[in-house]
């Protein structure tokens, strides 16, 4: 496993393990296990995934020492505001049993997310969170943010995989010295992105799979991912992308597949606004 350094210091795994849509607790805490097992150290969840308390029940069985375990969690919209990301943070820290976060992100950027943050830079001060970072803000958002705060964030966990690429957005991460991490890194592995000819034949040249070579891909663009499966194999599969590289020609031929816009979600409409906003994980 490689690390990559945080703007503050901080070691984060460059690879981590996504729980996002594993409900289910009990099959949860069994992919998180397998996953410990199969030597991820990063495990990403969030509080709106439903299953803090299964990724903690994993990390109190697996026996890992906690000081190797890199885990991040997420603030939930409705919980955005000074106060109410304090509590919010108090209540993740108890389902998850620990007494730290590595990295906590704001999850999506609605609702009073500056008075997130400024609760966010406190805690990272008084040493409950490692490093504090975002997911989803667009490119002017992200430099609102930093031009109004204390802190840089650390990383921002956005969709990212070769049917998005997101280079402009890298390249902002780039200047102010952010870690880009990819969500969906495998664009979620429908038959289409597992048949696609460029992938494939990429594949077959390093007598690998296309879903590792989309890790790789990202690895090389210096690109943090969370992959998610609820399969050993798979999981095993996935970590095991350290023994090869992808040549300039071949980089250059995943280019091509940029589609320009999210596979999944139009985030510039009222409907995908009021559904975040209406979006409850709680009373
Ligand atoms: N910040 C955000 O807003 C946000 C949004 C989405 C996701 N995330 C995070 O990013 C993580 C990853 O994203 P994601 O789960 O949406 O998508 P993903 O990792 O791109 O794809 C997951 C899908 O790929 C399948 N898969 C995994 N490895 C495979 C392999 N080697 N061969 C074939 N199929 C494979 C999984 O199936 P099985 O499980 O059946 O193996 C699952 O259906 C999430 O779990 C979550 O932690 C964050």
């Amino acid at each position: 496993m490689e690390y990559v350094i945080l703007n503050n210091g901080v070691e984060m795994p460059t690879e981590g393990f996504g729980v996002f849509t594993i409900e289910d607790l009990d099959i949860c805490e069994q992919a998180v296990l397998d996953a410990l097992k199969s030597g991820y150290r990063l495990i990403d969840t969030a509080s709106a995934y439903m299953n803090e308390e299964a990724v903690g029940a994993a990390i109190r069985k697996s026996g890992v020492p906690r000081e190797e375990l890199f885990i991040t969690t997420k603030l939930w919209v409705q919980d955005a505001g000074y106060e109410t990301a304090k509590q919010a943070f108090e209540t993740s820290l108890e389902k998850l049993g620990l007494d730290y976060i590595d990295l906590y992100l704001i999850h999506q950027p609605f609702n009073d997310y500056y008075g997130s943050w400024r609760a966010m830079e406190e805690l990272h001060k008084e040493g409950k969170i490692r490093a504090i970072g975002l997911s989803n803000f667009d490119n002017p958002q992200l430099v609102d943010l930093i031009m109004n705060s204390k802190v840089v964030p650390s990383v921002l966990q956005i969709e990212m995989h070769p049917f998005f690429q997101q280079q402009d957005a890298i390249d902002i991460m780039n200047t102010y010295d952010i870690q880009p991490q990819a969500w969906a890194p495998l664009a979620k592995t429908t038959e289409e992105v597992l048949n696609n000819n460029i992938l494939s034949g990429i594949a077959e040249a390093h007598q690998k799979t296309v879903p590792q070579i989309m890790l790789r891909w990202h690895i090389q663009r210096g690109v943090s991912v969370i992959p998610k499966s609820t399969h050993r194999n798979r999981m095993e599969e996935n970590i095991d992308i350290w023994d090869f590289e992808l040549t300039e020609d071949e980089m250059k031929q995943i280019k091509t597949l940029d589609q320009g816009k999210s596979l999944y979600i139009d985030r510039q409409t009222v409907e995908t606004t009021e559904m975040f906003n209406n979006w409850k994980i709680h009373d």
